[in-house]
Order: C-alpha cells, then sequence, then structure tokens
C-alpha cells in the first residue's frame, strides 16, 4: 500500500474513533484580535459553544486563566454526568510577542501544546478562541465561543459564527454547552 494510503486510513480510523473535528484541507490563518492584552484577559470564563473534543464532554463547563510567573495558568473544569466534577490544570504562553493573541496551551507534558488563537474578544463580554493542526491532508480544529456570564447575547454569538465562517469553519458542528444554573451548581463548590 502507498503511504498516503496508509495515513489516510489511520487517519480515517481516527476519525471514527473520536468526536475531534478532522477536514480535508490545510488549516485556516484567519486574523486574530488586535492589541490583545492578557492582562485584561485573565480570570472565569463560561463555555457557551465549542467544536466537540475528545477531552471536554460534560457540561457547564468553564476556563479560569490566572498569571504566573513565567506565564498563564489555565485551569479547566466541567460537571460530568455521574455528577463529578473533571478539572484539568495547564498553561498557556505566547509564542511570538509580535503576535500576543496566538497563544500555546499544553496540558500535559507528553503531549505537544495547542494552539489557542483568541480571534475576537471584548474581554469583559464575550471571546472566541480557535486552534488549528495540520495532518497531512487534514486539519484537526477546536473552537470555543467563551462569556463572563453563563449566557451570551443571540446577536453577539451570531456575529462569532460569522468570523468562524469566513474562517471556514462549519458552525452546524458547534455544540451548546449547558449552563442551566440549577444543573451546574455542584460547580460552585
Ligand atoms: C456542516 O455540518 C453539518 C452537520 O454536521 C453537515 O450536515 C453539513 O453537511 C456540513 N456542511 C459542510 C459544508 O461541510
Amino acid at each position: 500500500m502507498k503511504a498516503v494510503q496508509v495515513i489516510s486510513l489511520t487517519l480515517l480510523s481516527v476519525l471514527a474513533a473520536s468526536a475531534q473535528i478532522f477536514s480535508p484541507g490545510k488549516c485556516p490563518k484567519p486574523a486574530v484580535q488586535e492589541n490583545f492584552d492578557i492582562t485584561r484577559y485573565i480570570g472565569k470564563w463560561y463555555e457557551i459553544q465549542k467544536l466537540p473534543n475528545t477531552f471536554q464532554w460534560g457540561e457547564c463547563g468553564t476556563a479560569t486563566y490566572s498569571l504566573k510567573n513565567a506565564g498563564v495558568g489555565v485551569l479547566n473544569r466541567e460537571l460530568l454526568a455521574d455528577g463529578t466534577i473533571n478539572a484539568i490544570t495547564g498553561s498557556a504562553k505566547v509564542k511570538d510577542p509580535s503576535e500576543p493573541a496566538k497563544l500555546e496551551v499544553s496540558f500535559y507534558e507528553s503531549t505537544p501544546p495547542g494552539p489557542y488563537w483568541v480571534l475576537s474578544t471584548d474581554y469583559e463580554g464575550h471571546s472566541l478562541v480557535y486552534g488549528c493542526t495540520d495532518f497531512g491532508l487534514f486539519r484537526m480544529e477546536f473552537a470555543w465561543i467563551l462569556s463572563r456570564q453563563p449566557t451570551l447575547p443571540e446577536e453577539t454569538i451570531e456575529e462569532l459564527h460569522s468570523i468562524l465562517t469566513s474562517a471556514g469553519v462549519n458552525v452546524s458542528k458547534l455544540a451548546v454547552t449547558d449552563q442551566d444554573e440549577a444543573l451546574c451548581r455542584p460547580m460552585d463548590q
């Protein structure tokens, strides 16, 4: 079998085995938030929508960013169906100081850092995060719509969808995260 066929078959089995978003073609290079200021970005964000991925499968998702000596600390929490809280810590850093909105996030020493590009944020309301990695003829995409509140106005969501659409992301693949107050109460502890 030719190498390309082997790679394609491998990718297809990965695709079939995971909820990760794989698409044919190379990663787009969307514009990112101008003059991104990480110090205004830190604090807690609620996950409103995301592209399905293999490491977040609960509801009530939050991401909390904090300034650490050498970079940014990341704490992702979510409520699993069995009522337990899944918490994962990582770190983020800016690779190139001339592009401060392009961060790299890593959760485990053993796995390579993933791109975390802030496409749009007003720091106090919403954030739109996109990450994409090339895998040969395919790309693997991540996207999160985050909010400082457990909800986000519909018109803001529509604006963020149009940014994603311009970047070539199929927004109908976005999954809505349940942030229902009663459901998410265990997260307060
Ligand atoms: C976008 O995703 C939806 C839902 O998975 C799918 O039905 C549709 O064909 C996709 N559209 C494109 C252009 O890929």
